[in-house]
C-alpha cells in the first residue's frame, strides 16, 4: 500500500498541525511505504515574497525530520523537484470539467473573502490530483478541509480511466479521526488565521508567556473550577496520561487550584513533550548539507515514480 500527503509551507506549525496533522502522519510510516512532499508549487499561489518561501521550505522540513518522519521508510521530497506533476497537471486540465471547481469549496471561500483568485488558485485542485495521481497513491490522509479536494482527484481519475484505459490507481482518502479539534488560546480552532496558536517549537519564554494567556474564566483561587469546559484542561488532555488529567480534573473541582498552576503545569508537558524534536531539529539545522543531500535524493527517487506513470499517460492519450 502507497501512503501519500503533501503539506504546503505556510508558516510556523502549531499545535493543531501537530497532532492534526503531523504526527498522524508520522504514524501512517508503519502501514506503508509513504510519500511525503512539501507542496511548494501550491504555496506560490499565494504569491509568497520568493525568501519567504525559501525560509518556509527549509523549516517545514526540518519540524518534519524533527517530529518523526523516518528517511528509511518515507520518500520526503520537495514537489518542485519533480516537474513532471505540472505536465500531468495539463493533461487532467483537459479532462477537467470547470465547474468541478467552481464548486470548489476552498475556492468559494477566498473568493468571497474578497481575494482576487489566479489561475493557480483555481485549477488547485487539480494540482492536488496530478501530485496524488502520478505516484499511484492508495490511501491520502488530510484535514476535513481537502476532503473534497481528494473527491475531485478520484473523479478525474475515474474519468480519465474510462477514457483511456486503465492507467490511475484511484486514491482513498483517509481523515484521521482520532484528533478532535485543537483549541487555539482563545478557544476557536488553533489556526493560524486566527493568531492563537501555540508554535511547537517556540523559546521557553515566549511559550511560557502563550500557555499563561490561555484565556480562562475570571474564577479566584479558592473558587472550585469546571475542568469541562476549560481550554487549560482541554490542551493537557493531549500530553497527560489518563490518571494525570483526573487528577488536574479532581483538583479544579476541589478548588484553591488556580489557573495559574494548571497552566504552569501544561506548559511543563509542552516543553518536555518538544524536548527530544527540538533537540534534533537543532542538530539537523547545524548539518544542512545533510538535509540538502536527503532531498535531493529523495526528490530523484520521486521523479523515476513519476516518469514511468507519465510515459504511460502520455502513450495514453497520444502524445508519443
Ligand atoms: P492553519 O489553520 O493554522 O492555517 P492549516 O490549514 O495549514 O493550519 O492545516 C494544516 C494541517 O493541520 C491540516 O491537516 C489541518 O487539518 C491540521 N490542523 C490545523 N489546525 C488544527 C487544529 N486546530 N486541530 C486539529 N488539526 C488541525
Ligand atoms: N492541498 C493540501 C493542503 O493544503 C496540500 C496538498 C497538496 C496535498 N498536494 C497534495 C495533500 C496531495 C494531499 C495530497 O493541505
Amino acid at each position: 500500500m502507497r501512503i501519500l500527503t503533501g503539506i504546503q509551507p505556510s508558516g510556523t506549525p502549531h499545535l493543531g498541525n501537530y497532532f492534526g496533522a503531523m504526527r498522524q502522519v508520522c504514524n501512517l510510516q508503519e502501514k506503508g511505504e509513504s510519500f511525503l512532499f512539501i507542496a511548494d508549487y501550491h504555496a506560490l499561489t499565494t504569491n509568497p515574497e520568493p525568501e519567504q518561501l525559501r525560509e518556509r521550505v527549509v523549516n517545514l522540513t526540518l519540524d518534519f525530520l524533527a517530529c518523526g518522519v523516518d528517511v528509511d521508510k518515507t520518500v520526503f521530497f520537495r514537489q518542485s523537484a519533480v516537474p513532471e506533476v505540472c505536465e500531468l497537471m495539463w493533461i487532467l486540465n483537459t479532462v477537467t470539467p470547470v465547474g468541478f471547481l467552481e464548486r470548489a469549496h476552498s475556492y468559494k471561500d477566498k473568493t468571497a473573502k474578497g481575494f482576487m483568485p489566479n489561475n493557480g488558485l483555481f485549477s488547485y485542485p487539480v494540482l492536488m490530483a496530478a501530485d496524488i495521481l502520478l505516484y499511484n497513491a492508495n490511501l491520502v490522509p488530510v484535514g476535513k478541509d481537502q476532503k473534497q479536494h481528494l473527491e475531485i482527484t478520484r473523479d478525474l481519475a475515474i474519468k480519465f480511466n474510462n477514457e483511456y484505459g486503465d492507467i490511475f490507481t484511484i486514491p482513498d482518502g483517509y481523515i484521521p479521526q482520532t484528533v478532535a479539534i485543537v483549541p487555539g488560546i482563545d478557544g476557536q480552532k488553533m489556526s493560524k488565521s486566527y493568531n492563537n496558536t501555540i508554535p511547537i517549537f517556540g523559546k521557553e519564554k515566549a511559550l511560557r508567556k502563550t500557555v499563561m494567556n490561555i484565556v480562562t474564566d475570571c474564577k479566584a483561587l479558592e473558587d472550585p473550577k469546571d475542568p469541562d469546559h476549560c481550554n487549560v484542561v482541554a490542551l493537557y488532555k493531549l500530553f497527560a496520561t489518563e490518571a494525570e488529567l483526573e487528577e488536574m480534573k479532581a483538583r479544579y473541582r476541589a478548588g484553591n487550584y488556580g489557573y495559574g498552576h494548571a497552566k504552569q503545569a501544561l506548559f511543563e508537558k509542552i516543553w518536555a513533550h518538544f524536548e527530544p524534536m527540538r533537540a534534533r531539529r537543532a542538530e539537523l539545522e547545524n548539518n544542512m548539507d545533510f538535509v540538502n543531500e536527503l532531498l535531493r535524493k529523495n526528490g530523484e527517487r520521486a521523479r523515476e515514480e513519476a516518469a514511468k506513470t507519465l510515459d504511460k499517460v502520455r502513450k495514453a492519450v497520444g502524445l508519443i
